[in-house]
């Protein structure tokens, strides 16, 4: 772990990436420094995919402050959860090929962000796409032809009732030579213990911790590549009993405990 200083210096320096709007606008939009270009996303407050979240800008200043150990030039990689985009926008800027994905009803302001900040300025043009988690990985991202070099989440870990659908994704989209580059926010103790689920099926390192941010950045791999899990099941049950009752007075929204968007489909 960093010392306090230390943390305290990284945390300015990865927030220092943002730019602040000036008051007089026709748009509301959220600036940030990436990749050597200015990133413009437009947010869409109604749903909680369409806010940028601090996670997410971890993760692109470690991309671009990383770009010779994690040289994403033709890498194919593929972002979960991507939300309003920046981390596709910056992974695209970098020379990746990238496949942005998130549930339906955030796709048309992820589309338009990706557009907008890419369009004419990247090698690979990124696509967006429908993925939630657990569902149809087969039929969507079919392992013989799918494979990818690096999967990026941020933020995607929170009181939302698909853990084991996400970890699911995680483990689909992995093979051998797939790394995971994860930025977690760490909020309360239920949602927390994921890392150790996670820890189960992967080997994690730590990248960066920033307890500033109450955020990790993890590095990951998977574990037994011979031994996959069929998708959309719940591997190992590990959802039994752990499940239980965890939604259960979880009801208070703010931007620190986020409630599931749209779906309301049961676990
Ligand atoms: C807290 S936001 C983070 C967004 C973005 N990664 C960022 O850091 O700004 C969580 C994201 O996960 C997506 N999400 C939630 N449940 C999902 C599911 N079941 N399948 C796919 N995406 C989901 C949300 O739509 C949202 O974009």
């Amino acid at each position: 772990m960093l010392g306090v200083a230390a943390d305290a210096e990284l945390a300015a320096a990865i927030m220092s990436r943002t730019i602040i709007q000036s008051l007089i606008t026709v748009e509301a939009w959220e600036g940030y420094t990436f990749a050597d270009h200015q990133i413009r996303i437009k947010e869409s407050h109604d749903l909680y995919g369409a806010v940028m979240w601090p996670s997410a800008i971890v993760l692109c200043y470690f991309l671009d402050t990383h770009r010779d150990t994690y040289n994403l030039l033709d890498k194919n990689v593929i972002e979960l959860g991507a939300g309003t985009g920046l981390v596709s926008v910056v992974t695209s800027l970098l020379g990746a090929k990238v496949t942005s994905t998130d549930l339906p009803e955030v796709l048309s302001n992820l589309q338009y962000n990706v557009l907008r900040n890419t369009r004419g300025q990247c090698r690979h043009p990124p696509q967006v796409t429908e993925l939630s988690w657990g569902k149809e990985l087969e039929q969507h991202f079919p392992q013989a032809t799918c494979h990818y070099d690096y999967v990026f989440a941020a933020d995607v870990v929170y009181c939302h009732p698909y853990l084991g659908e996400l970890l699911d994704t995680f483990d689909h989209l992995c093979q051998d030579g797939t790394e995971i580059l994860w930025a977690m926010r760490f909020r309360l103790d239920r949602e927390n213990q994921f890392v150790e689920r996670f820890r189960s099926r992967f080997h994690l390192e730590e990248l960066y911790d920033l307890p500033s941010l109450s955020i990790k950045l993890y590095r990951a791999s998977r574990k037994e590549m011979g031994r996959k899990t069929p998708s959309g099941e719940a591997a190992g049950g590990w959802r039994d009993g752990w499940m239980d009752g965890w939604m259960d007075g979880w009801m208070d929204g703010w931007r620190g405990c986020l409630i599931l968007p749209c779906s309301t489909e049961a676990v």
